[in-house]
Formats: C-alpha cells, structure tokens, sequence
C-alpha cells in the first residue's frame, strides 16, 4: 500500500490544482457501502457520499455486474446518430418518477454543469424571452452558461453571461436583509422589484432554484416559498426549474426535493448519484423545452450504454431498497440527535435539513459566521474516522449527506464521533495550523 501523503504529493506535481477542494489528507484505497479505505488502510465512516453521488452505497456488487455485462455486449453506441434500447429504458424510468402530467422529455449529459448549460441554452430558445433569474449563493456548475447562474461566493471571479439576474435566495437563519421576519414576503418583494425594473417578465424565461441550496449552505426555503414562485411563474408564463444535481433521487425522503411542497417543475436537472459513481447527468422537461434546438448541446458520449445502464440499476435498487424511506428515517433520527447536541455547544447556531441532506451551521460567539472553527471540526472529525465536509457562501456549514443506505447505529456512531470533535475544538484541542491547505472552498 502506498502511504496517503506520498500520493498527495505525486498529485500535487502532476494534477491541476484547478479540481482542489479539501478539507482533510486522505486518499482513497477503496470503499465499500457507507465506509471509505483511506491508503494508508484506515477506514472511516463517510458522510459525504463523495458530494452527494454514493447514495446507495460504494462499489456495489450489482452495479459491478451490470456494468461487466453491459460493456461486454455494447461497450459504446452514441446517442448522437445510434442509439441503444438502454437510454430510452432510462429516459422513460426518468419520466415516470417526475411528477407532472404532461409530454415530458429527457436530455443525457455527464455532469451537473452541462445539465445546467442547456438549461441556460434551451431556456431562453423554447421561451423567446432573453432573460433568466437565479438566486444568490446557488451552485449549478463550472461550465460558462452554468456558472453564469450560479451565485455562490466561490465563482466570483469569473465573468459570466450577461442576461442573469440573480435574487436573494430566503435564508431564514442569515436573511439578507438581516430582518427575521417574513422571510419568504422579503424575498418575493425582491423578486418583484426586479420585474419591474431590470428584468421584466415579458423578457424573463425562466427561474432556475435549488430546492435546497445545497452549497450554497444546506439552506430550506421558508415552508410556502417555493409554490409562491410556481404561482408567480404561471402567472407571468416563466418557466421554472428545479436543479436536483445534489438533493434529487430520493435524498430528501421524496424523489425530488422540489416535491415536498406539491409543485411541478417545468424542467428538473439530475446529476450526482444518477450513475451510483459512473459519470452520467440528465435533463427531464417539457417536450417543448427539451425539443427546442435539434443538435444544439451535442456530446459524443451523452447517455452511452454503460452509464445509461448504471443508473437504470441505481433506481432499481433505491426503489427495491426502500432507500427514500430510510432516508426520511435516518434524516429525523440524525437531526434529533443534532438538535441536542446544539443544546450543549453554544458555536452550533443552526441545525436544518430534509432527510439525508442535513446542515449545521457553526457561528462566533456573536452569531458571525464561524469559518476557521467550521474547517477544525470538519478536520477532527477526519482525524476521529469520520468524513464530512463544509458548504455554505461563508463556508461555516458542515454538510452530512451519507449514503442513502446508512443503517440507525451508523447515526449513533457519527453522533458519538461528533459529539467528541465539537468537544475538543470548544475546549481549544486542535492544531490549527494543521488547516493551512484544508479550508476547502475559502
Ligand atoms: C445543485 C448543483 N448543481 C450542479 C452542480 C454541478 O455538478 P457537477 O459537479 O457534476 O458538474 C452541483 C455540484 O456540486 C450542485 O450541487
């Protein structure tokens, strides 16, 4: 076995810093359900699912098959100018688990942020209209149409496309405008403002949200908010969409987050955890959306075989495994056992979630948030055998998204180890220094 750090130093001479997010010096061996090897052979409870993409566990032996099995008989077919019965047995699955009764179809891609570009593409072109509106602090990618909608703090520096207009997405434990009252009027003021001024709904195409803005800080709309927007969207004829890329499939104790308030999307974009690991993404939406540019976002390997199949026995298996139940399940116990541990440290000043997409917020003694401490659990808590990570615009949330599979004294075990890295950093226990190359997105 090669030793963890002699792999991250190869890595640093040969690899792109430009794909770094760390938080801890691990690298991985291998890793089996919701536990990962690190290379030096020590193993650690996970609660990261690799950002949101192992939810029905690591290296699962039916996906193993189907993969074994698929490539031997089609190992590449593109869906450009051949297509195989295995995309259309996908694309119909995904039609069948987006609610809303009307002629939907489905677009393949490898990655959440070329989902979002042709959002940011076929949006406007379906409509007619030039403008979109997205929402402070959202993630939905690298690529230029997909950064272009993004607000979150850590792609500042890149100039996006011009024809975004981005509004505050309501926070009810850091609202923006530091009033904690009627958090949702707040923002439904804002939005309205913006029609009336810079972005008229008869130019507006459409709104894209995160049902929970997941990097953005694991932050839950006020309850009413997101059917507040579906109705001001039908009203003014704007097409509203739904990014699932991290939430979707089952996280949140439905298949999509966006469902917990009875709305419909007009297009939903997927990603993550759609393969089990293999790289695949996808658009569900309007047939008139998704029909609006014939050969406008081609790539040669959209909705290939082998990841097409992947994900075919990934909603097998959610649906087999009752894994949105025990997500539902898991989600309670694990916030219970949050909320008690926020009684206990005064720097946990927020403990939210739906489901298996849970965050806690970490705050200074005057309710500022609290990065430094944030990035020192995140690393204890590595040091314990427990893997998590941090989100959030000012990087001060931890964020537990576990495999979907995780079993109750999993919880217990993450709890406990919690408990004990929240401990140590109160009572000054850490090294701070250790942090100089882990403060993640900061
Ligand atoms: C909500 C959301 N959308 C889009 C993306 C981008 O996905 P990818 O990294 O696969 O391009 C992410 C990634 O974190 C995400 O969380």
């Amino acid at each position: 076995m090669t030793e963890s750090r002699s792999i991250i130093e190869r890595e640093k001479k040969t690899i792109s810093k430009a794909l770094n997010l760390r938080f801890h010096p691990i690298s991985v061996e291998s890793a089996f359900g919701t536990r990962i090897k690190d290379t030096n052979g020590t193993s650690y409870l996970d609660l990261t699912a690799g950002w949101a993409v192992a939810n029905i566990g690591y290296s699962r032996e039916e996906v193993a098959k189907v993969l074994y099995d698929q490539y031997k008989k089609l190992s590449f077919t593109t869906q450009l100018s051949a297509p195989s019965e295995t995309m259309t047995l996908l694309a119909e699955e995904l039609i069948g688990i987006s609610p809303g009764a009307f002629e939907k179809k489905v677009w393949f891609g490898h990655s959440g942020s070329d989902a979002n570009e042709f959002i940011s593409k076929f949006v406007p072109v379906a409509s007619g209209r030039s403008k979109m509106i997205s929402f402070f602090g959202s993630y939905h990618g690298q690529t230029m149409g997909a950064s272009s909608l993004s607000g979150h703090a850590a792609q500042a520096m890149f100039e996006g496309r011009g024809n975004v207009v981005k509004v505050p997405y309501p926070n009810e434990f850091r609202p923006f405008s530091g009033i904690k009252e009627n958090i949702k009027e707040q923002s439904m003021c804002f939005l309205q403002e913006v029609f009336a001024t810079v972005c008229p709904p008869e130019d507006t195409a459409g709104i894209i949200i995160e049902a929970i803005q997941s990097d953005g800080g694991m932050v839950l709309p006020p309850e009413g908010f997101l059917k507040s927007l579906r109705e001001i969207c039908d009203q003014y004829g704007i097409y509203l969409i739904f990014d699932e890329v991290k939430v979707g499939l089952g996280r949140t104790g439905k298949w999509f987050a966006f469902e917990h308030e009875n709305i419909i999307a007009d297009a939903i974009v997927i990603g993550k955890s759609l393969g089990a690991g293999v790289p695949i993404s996808a658009v569900v939406g309007r047939s008139e959306i998704m029909d609006a540019v014939v050969a406008g976002h081609m790539f040669t390997a959209s909705g290939n075989p082998i990841s097409t199949a992947a994900a075919i026995e990934n909603i097998r298996i959610i649906k087999e495994e009752k894994l949105i139940e025990n997500a539902n399940e898991r989600g309670k116990q694990f916030i219970t056992g949050l909320e008690e541990l926020k009684e206990k440290y005064d720097f946990i000043g927020d403990v939210r979630g739906k489901g298996l997409a849970i965050g806690v917020e970490i705050v200074k003694s005057d309710g500022r948030p609290d990065a430094s401490a944030t990035a020192a659990i995140c690393y204890r808590a590595y040091e314990l055998g427990l893997l998590l990570y941090t989100v959030g615009i000012h990087s001060n949330v931890l964020e537990i998204t576990p495999p979907l599979i995780i079993k109750d004294e999993e919880v217990e075990e993450a709890l406990n180890l919690l408990n004990i890295a929240f401990k140590d950093i109160e009572r000054g226990d850490f090294d701070y220094s250790k942090l100089e190359e882990y403060a993640g997105w900061g």
